[in-house]
């Protein structure tokens, strides 16, 4: 298994030696070393991609779509080891782990066959001696910069339309989760990359933007993260009018109506909500529940909620894994706590959760999914996503009142409600101010499908065609025709 960063073809390790250990946030267990790279490293990434543009554009889409099924063959060959790897680093159950290789290997043949079907247009021209053409072409050296949530996903889901469209990368993983990139990027190898169209480079991530902003070559930053880091990296992005994609926190609310089906909007709670321990930006954090079949839906939530199965990752049928540091279980705890002290109810959870290990000590980083009854507007948990296994419920009487709820926060990356009044689900899906919309609906996440937020959710889309907008320049060519 390589661990160095991938550079023009070769995995090196940082010209200083320096590394950084990553750990198993269950366990606190060392798993590997990664370069901790200096600027040196990340220009060295920009100059290989820089150079291998000119050729990797030229590159027939049909070549550059063909690299990437193969890649993504590879990917599905390896999923069970790519999964263990992803389950040691970011904790999440093996199970979704191997959900995960598979959405990211769909997001490596979704972009090569938007690479195929790329195309611009000739437009109807007002004049007889002029022709109108637009054609699509790659924008060039692009940057990313990834989460730890989804460590193979959210990259899959960033290099496979820029690779498709002709543009070659750089990108930086997070710090807790570098492994998954490194061990996708050396299947890039096997499967054909070219040197320097695809570069992973591990390091601190305030010198990555301070370089990537301060290099011209650098036309295109894809960025999922946090709304503070995505304003910095606008304000970075300035000086050389950087193109960015910026798919940033969310709030999603969950809107359940007295003419749901209660059973079906439970299990689409559990599905959004409880996927990676609630660490994913478009779970749900706020519950909105029409009053008249309040009592009921909490009932059947509390007893599905309550089941799920809570430890390592890499034990066989646990649900809910450790959350992804220290940071990540506190913040849970302040919310609960400032929740309790605005009067919620704790009907399940309410705590951190002590599974047991035979053959280890387990971090205390685990904590009991949760729900609770009587959210408030004032409460912390109402105006900023939890990020953990918590979800807060509040009543509400008219659909005006409750997409009121729903449009209540800044945000807008993904909401969900639950109908079976076919006007309503029309009505509320078009007034809900979000990216995203679940309507009887969970389970959202699709690489065909445009994700990606509005307000402070940030913008660009990602996933089929719209993805490789992100990724192309529109060339109008006007051609003058003489008469015969
Ligand atoms: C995210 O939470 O950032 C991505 C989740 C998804 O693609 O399903």
């Amino acid at each position: 298994m390589q661990t160095g960063n991938l550079i023009n073809g070769e995995f090196v390790q940082a010209a200083s030696g320096n590394t950084v250990t990553v750990f198993n946030p269950a366990d606190d267990m060392p798993v590997a070393e990664v370069p901790d790279s200096g600027e040196g490293e990340i220009a060295r990434a920009i100059d290989a991609a820089s150079e291998a543009f000119p050729k990797w554009s030229a590159t027939p889409a049909i070549e550059r779509a063909g690299l990437l099924r193969r890649w993504a063959g590879f990917m599905l060959r390896d999923s069970e080891r790519l999964a263990a790897l992803m389950t040691a680093e970011q904790g999440k159950p093996l199970a979704e782990a191997e959900g995960e290789i598979k959405y990211a290997a769909s997001f490596l043949t979704d972009a090569a066959a938007q690479a195929e079907t790329l195309s611009g247009s000739v437009v109807p021209s007002p004049k007889q001696d002029m022709r109108i053409t637009a054609i699509r072409q790659p924008v060039g050296v692009c940057a990313a910069i990834t989460p730890w949530n989804f460590p193979s996903a959210m990259l899959a889901r960033k290099l496979g339309p820029a690779l498709a469209s002709g543009c070659t990368m750089l990108a930086k993983p997070a710090h807790e989760t570098p492994l998954s990139a490194i061990a996708m990027a050396e299947l890039g190898v096997e499967a054909g990359l070219p040197k320097g169209v695809f570069n992973i480079v591990t390091c601190d991530a305030k010198l990555f933007s301070a370089t990537i902003f301060g290099d011209r070559r650098v036309r295109k930053v894809s960025f999922t993260g946090s709304t503070p880091v995505g304003r910095t990296l606008m304000k970075q992005g300035a000086e050389n009018l950087v193109r960015l994609s910026l798919e940033l926190g969310g709030h999603a609310p969950f809107l359940i109506f007295e003419d749901a089906d209660l059973d079906a909007a439970a299990e689409g709670l559990i599905v959004s909500k409880f996927r990676n321990a609630g660490q994913t930006c478009i779970c749900p954090n706020r519950l909105y529940i029409q009053a008249s079949v309040y009592d009921e839906a909490m009932d059947r939530l509390r007893k599905k909620i309550e089941k799920l199965k809570v430890g390592p990752g890499d034990v066989e049928g646990v649900q809910i894994g450790p959350l992804i540091n220290d940071k990540a279980i506190k913040k849970v705890d302040r919310h609960i706590a400032d929740a309790k002290q605005h009067g919620a109810e704790v009907l399940c959870g309410g705590e951190r959760a002590k599974p047991q290990a035979k053959d280890r000590t387990l971090a205390d980083r685990f904590y009991a999914p949760t729900l609770l009854s009587g959210l408030k507007p004032a409460m912390a948990m109402a105006k900023e996503e939890t990020f953990g296994p918590v979800i807060a419920a509040a009543p509400f009487d008219t659909e005006a009142e409750a997409i009121g709820l729903a449009n209540s926060t800044p945000y807008g990356l993904a909401s969900y409600f639950y109908t079976r009044d076919h006007s309503r689900a029309i009505r509320v899906a078009e007034a809900i101010r979000a990216g995203i919309v679940g309507v009887n609906s969970g389970g959202v996440s699709t690489a065909q499908a445009p994700f990606g937020g509005v307000g402070l959710s940030g913008y660009g889309r990602e996933g089929g065609p719209w993805a490789l907008d992100e990724y192309t320049d529109v060339k109008y060519i006007s051609t003058g025709v003489a008469e015969r």
